[in-house]
């Protein structure tokens, strides 16, 4: 895969029509397949450093259940990835003037079970986010498993997205949004793409 440009299948031209209407995005069979395996295979190998994302400093919250990975210069897989969104931040920022200026990601695990409740990931556009990101790389999704994105778009209009594999979801991290209960372990890479220049915040 080439990582100095953005793959040359992407519709650039839907996505940021999509983004300008509707504030969301979504690109299916975004990589090759030998790609998305090596990803998968890099995520499961880690999954035990993966840390419960609903504990702060030690106090529990309970809006979400799942387990994350902040990604680092540990995981040259994922590294790939987040080049990409660095591309794509370019092209966003030429064509909306977002000023985006980093990235920042983790893996996400939720197990059976888990859950994200409704939020926004930029809350009163306290923090850098400008644009949210999930890229989805379980081997298989079926609808009957829920763990679905359920997003209202900048028109307040409501979309249930499912978590298809090779799938990315790009959406204004203003927009309020829930991952349902999912039954099944749904892997997963959410990346924001921020103005500003501190890295890690979470
Ligand atoms: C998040 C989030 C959505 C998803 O990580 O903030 O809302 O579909 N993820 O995983
Ligand atoms: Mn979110």
């Amino acid at each position: 895969m080439q990582s100095s440009s953005l793959p040359s299948h992407w519709n650039l031209d839907k996505i940021l029509d999509d983004l300008n209407d509707a504030g969301f995005a979504l690109i299916d069979e975004v990589y090759p397949n030998e790609y998305v395996q090596a990803l998968v295979d890099e995520c499961s190998l880690h999954l035990e450093q993966f840390r419960a994302a609903g504990v702060q400093n030690g106090v529990m919250s309970h809006i979400r259940s799942d387990h994350i990975l902040w990604i680092d210069g540990q995981l040259p897989i994922a590294q790939q990835h987040i080049q990409t969104l660095k591309h794509l931040s370019k092209v966003l920022n030429q064509a909306f003037y977002l000023g985006i200026k980093e990235v920042e990601a983790h893996f996400a695990c939720y197990h059976a079970g888990e859950f994200y409740t409704l939020h926004r990931d930029n809350p009163q556009q306290k923090n850098d986010r400008m644009i949210s990101t999930v890229f989805y790389l379980h081997k298989d999704w079926q609808e009957d498993w829920g763990g679905q994105l359920r997003l209202q778009d900048k028109n307040d209009q409501w979309h249930i997205i499912q978590p298809l594999p090779n799938r990315l979801a790009i959406f204004q991290s203003d927009l309020l949004h829930e991952v349902l209960l999912s039954k099944q372990q749904r892997l997963s890479i959410t990346a924001w793409l921020r103005r500003g220049n501190s890295i890690w915040n979470g």
